[in-house]
């Protein structure tokens, strides 16, 4: 046996005010965190509201943050975040709203989640039995296919803490199982992708790559939008500010061997967007006033020639 120290966020729905509660229990040495809350939940303090159902990693519902990062409680080992006692910090999800305690509102998560059609349109004749997809490519959508729904990829995205309108690594993840699928047509594969292009879709990630470490099922949803991303540009859905500020990221790294930040911004918004550009202006002026303006005299660096062979090499590919 063990004992643990735990440091719960607690959440009053009548009072709408958070509070940290400090708790010790004892728990066997081989204990999950979730194992440690349900102890305390069980015999000190049954006011304590937390959401669970599997204990196995399987349900997701007991997905939380444990030292500041999202966790499956059941499948996160008190010795793996307190190997020599110390406190463990449990609090809800991330980028939800707390119900009471450690149980987050899931409502949001699940309505960008319905964004997201879950049924293919295949192109073949109904079969007798069903659909045969080659090993191969189904193998490419296991990621995608394992994610659970827990949340632990919202509760960490960079994105989202700033920018509600963007649909998640989650939706996105899931996204990606149909427009991956080589059942699916190319009219209703071209819907979705036009669809994902938009803006709040896959070119509103920053790569943080929080979703990929935080994911306990190793989805690794960043990749899947990168996959999606690779998917839209091949099928031409090129006209948008994502695809701009790649090309024009490329661009200017071909050319001079590297980044013409001066340009990244106007070329990513479409130069010809006035309305736009105008948007900006006020930004534009507050990084004048801090000095943070990027040089508009960008010269190509030493061995420039190098880099754009390397891009001429792997565009003839
Ligand atoms: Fe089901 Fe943890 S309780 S995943």
């Amino acid at each position: 046996m063990k004992t643990v120290n735990l440091k719960v966020k607690r959440f009053d729905p009548a009072t709408r005010k958070s509070k940290f509660q400090d708790y010790q229990v004892e728990v066997d040495d081989s204990a999950a965190v979730l194992d440690a809350i349900i102890e305390v939940r069980e015999y000190q303090d049954e006011t304590l509201a937390v959401r669970c159902s599997c204990r196995s990693a399987i349900c997701g519902s007991c997905a939380m943050r444990v030292n500041g990062h999202a966790k499956l409680a059941c499948m996160t080992k008190v010795s793996s975040v307190s190997p020599n006692g110390e406190t463990i910090v449990v609090e809800p999800l991330g980028n939800a709203e707390p119900v009471k305690d450690l149980v987050a509102d899931m409502g949001p998560f699940w309505a960008k989640v319905k964004q997201v059609q879950p049924w293919l349109k295949p192109s073949l004749p109904a079969p007798d039995r069903e659909y045969i997809a080659p090993q191969e490519a189904m193998q490419d959508l296991v990621g995608a296919v394992n994610c659970i729904m827990c949340g632990a990829c919202v509760s960490d995205c960079t994105v989202l803490e700033v920018d509600k309108n963007f649909i998640g690594p989650a939706a996105l993840a899931k996204a990606y199982r149909f427009v991956g699928d080589p059942r699916e047509t190319q009219t209703a594969r071209d819907e979705r992708l036009s669809q994902l292009s938009k803006y709040g879709g896959i070119w509103d990630c920053t790569h943080c790559y929080e979703c990929v470490q935080v994911c306990p099922k190793d989805v690794a949803p960043m990749e899947r939008i990168l996959d999606i991303r690779r998917a839209a540009v091949a099928a031409g859905f090129r006209d948008n500010n994502g695809t701009r500020h790649s090309d024009s990221f490329a661009r200017s790294v071909k050319h001079t061997g590297s980044l013409d930040e001066f340009r990244l911004l106007p070329e990513s918004l479409g130069l010809d967007d006035i309305a736009a550009q105008l948007k900006f202006v006020p930004t534009a002026l507050r990084a004048i006033a801090k000095g943070k303006v990027p040089s508009p005299l960008h010269h190509k660096r030493p061995g420039a020639e190098h880099v754009t062979r390397i891009f001429d090499e792997m565009e003839k590919e």
